[in-house]
């Protein structure tokens, strides 16, 4: 096939034409947009289009499409699934150049232009990142990246005018703090001209910010945002600031509020160059949560919403979990009246990586669908979860209609499932504490990380309406109306609104103890139909996958039944009330 490349400087940035024809003509404004063009086209072509009559303009939603690597320089990924880090071990940078220009082609195909490699939560050999010492082979890194238009990013330690830097302070307001930032800032632009930015993780779990100094998020931020200006770069200033020494015996504190309470206040303070980086929801990154309230409020700051890929709280890597159902269903959420949180156009979408250095990059094969999945929703936020899907499993599996069917249908459901047999509607966190994978109903109860659902022998849930810790009054009051009245209240978020007793009746018509037994018999169930239908597709899989997959079908199944029994037992015990349809429930 002939393709001719033109430049159109109508086009915006990154955006790209393919005109189809004899010869198929790719236009777009710079290098970046040829790139997407070009790797589009062959997408398109492997997906069964047509060369001939292709006509397609698009156009990214958003400027920034990041994904950030929690990458320790030990070797380790927080909340990894997948090996170690393909960029750091032992203390020191380790990459293979052909597994990174791999990796970079691969995000190149989804749209993702910028990359951060090192955990946020910093340690003392990631904090000299920005070091003379580090900084010529992180611009090797760097150069790896840029022929595929992926940019890094690092991030920063607040303090490091004091870690780094031996200053007496990191405070914001100190000329020698100001003036390191400026000289940190020109040191690494030196290296690395096209840098996106430093991330950074302020005032939240034990990392500095300028909290602790008497400072407002805005005051920390736009010190070093003053000192990135001059070069072009992004502060990306994480909103995750929430009291993490919290008392379970406070009912007033809500976490879910935090970010807002931190943020909301500050709209219009922030420099130019600074986004604030939000996560999807308001707590962390659940199975299921409403959209973080502070999306759709903030009208004078740029943000960036920022999605888990890496299956922390919803599998691990081990379990059958798509990202694509519940993501669309949020990015279709009413943030704001008659706008939807896609709509608003974030100008950055963030996820962190799901990827490693297992050589089939994910651990579970089908997991590298939620990279495929973050990458094409940063791009278009108004996709649907089935076509990415369906898409994701042509590409991956070619075109044999029975395997590319039968996994989309598999992946469509799998975040039902998965909610079905883990916390009930909304609840959450009845996670094993440190590592979260596997069922400890009480595991944070009676922790300081604000998690609570405070079941008792009449009622769960946590009552976050206007009778309660009125969290439903940062969303706008139409929005809060919808959460307000259990009528209308989504299923999936009843008990992350609402106070309940166990005899409440749900639309169908069982009580909610009733629902919770129910769902958690059903997810084990619809888990050995997972392993059922991944058997028929054996012959025409190849061996090593098949079997990676199988093995972990099994995993998933062991930890299905141990939610099912502990779910099960702890709310039958706790309320004495039996199994409508007389199900083994242990005691
Ligand atoms: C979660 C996760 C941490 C991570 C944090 C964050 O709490 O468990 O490992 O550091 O999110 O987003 O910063």
């Amino acid at each position: 096939m002939n393709i001719n490349y033109n430049t159109d400087g109508t086009l915006p940035p990154d955006a790209f034409r393919i005109t189809g024809g004899e010869t198929v003509t790719i236009a777009s404004a710079d290098g970046a947009g040829a790139l997407y063009g070009k790797l589009a086209l062959e997408e398109k072509i492997k997906l069964g289009a047509d060369a001939k009559t292709l006509d397609i303009t698009s156009v990214p939603a958003a400027k920034n499409r990041i994904l950030n690597h929690w990458d320790n320089m030990d070797g380790t990924v927080e909340r990894g699934y997948a090996g170690g880090s393909l960029f750091f071990k032992n203390g020191d940078f380790a990459w293979d150049p052909k597994r990174i220009e791999e990796y970079a082609k691969m995000l190149a195909a989804v749209g993702i232009n910028g990359i951060s490699i090192n955990n946020v939560n910093l340690r003392d050999d990631s904090r000299r990142l920005i070091t003379e010492e580090r900084l010529p082979q992180l611009a090797e890194l760097a150069a790896a990246f840029r022929p595929y238009h992926v940019r890094l990013i690092i991030a920063v330690d607040f303090a490091a005018p004091k870690t780094v830097g031996g200053l007496p302070t990191a405070d914001s307001f100190d000329d020698g703090v100001i003036a390191w930032w400026r000289e940190t800032a020109a040191r690494v632009y030196a290296h690395i001209p096209d840098l996106m930015g430093f991330l950074v993780k302020a005032d939240s779990e034990f990392q500095a910010g300028p909290a602790a100094l008497g400072r407002t998020q805005a005051d920390g931020a736009n010190v070093l945002a003053a000192a990135l200006a001059p070069h072009g770069g992004t502060v990306f200033w994480r909103c995750f600031v929430y009291d993490c020494l919290q008392d379970w015996r406070d009912t007033k504190t809500d976490r879910p509020k935090a970010a807002y309470e931190h943020f909301f206040p500050l709209d219009g303070a922030f420099a130019e160059n600074v986004v604030l980086q939000i996560k999807i929801g308001p707590v962390d990154f659940q199975v299921n949560e409403p959209v973080s309230p502070l999306l759709g409020a903030l009208t004078k700051t740029r943000r960036a919403i920022e999605f888990q890929v890496t299956q922390e709280y919803t599998g691990q890597q081990i379990d059958l979990y798509a990202h694509a159902v519940p993501w669309t269903r949020a990015l279709k959420t009413l943030v704001r009246p008659g706008q939807t949180l896609a709509q608003t156009r974030a100008d950055t979408v963030v996820g962190v990586s799901n990827v490693g250095n297992d050589a089939n990059w994910t651990g579970n094969p089908l997991a590298l669908a939620n990279l495929y999945t973050f990458g094409k929703l940063a791009w278009d936020p108004t996709l649907g979860a089935e076509e990415i899907l369906r898409d994701w499993a042509t590409l991956t599996f070619g075109n044999d209609a029975a395997v590319t069917g039968t996994i989309t249908e598999m992946l469509l459901q799998s975040h039902d499932v998965f909610a079905k047999y883990t916390a009930p509607l909304g609840i959450g966190w009845m996670v094993q504490p440190g590592h979260h994978y596997g069922v400890n109903v009480d595991g944070y109860e009676y922790m300081k990380w604000g998690t609570y659902h405070r079941a008792a022998h009449d009622a769960l849930g946590v009552d976050r309406t206007s009778r309660g810790t009125n969290l439903t009054a940062q969303y706008p009051p139409e929005i809060a109306a919808v959460y307000e009245n259990t009528d209308t209240c989504p299923q999936d978020l009843l008990l992350f609104f609402h106070r309940l007793p166990y005899s409440f009746r749900l639309k169908n018509g069982a009580t909610l103890i009733q629902h919770i037994y129910d769902t958690h018999f059903e997810g084990v169930e619809d888990v050995r139909r997972f392993i059922a239908t991944w058997e028929t597709l054996e012959p025409r899989l190849q061996p090593q996958l098949f079997a990676v997959v199988a093995e972990r079908f099994g995993r998933q199944l062991e930890n299905a039944v141990e939610w099912r029994d502990q779910i099960n037992t702890y709310f039958h015990r706790l309320t004495g009330i039996p199994d409508e349809k007389g199900r083994k429930i242990y005691d």
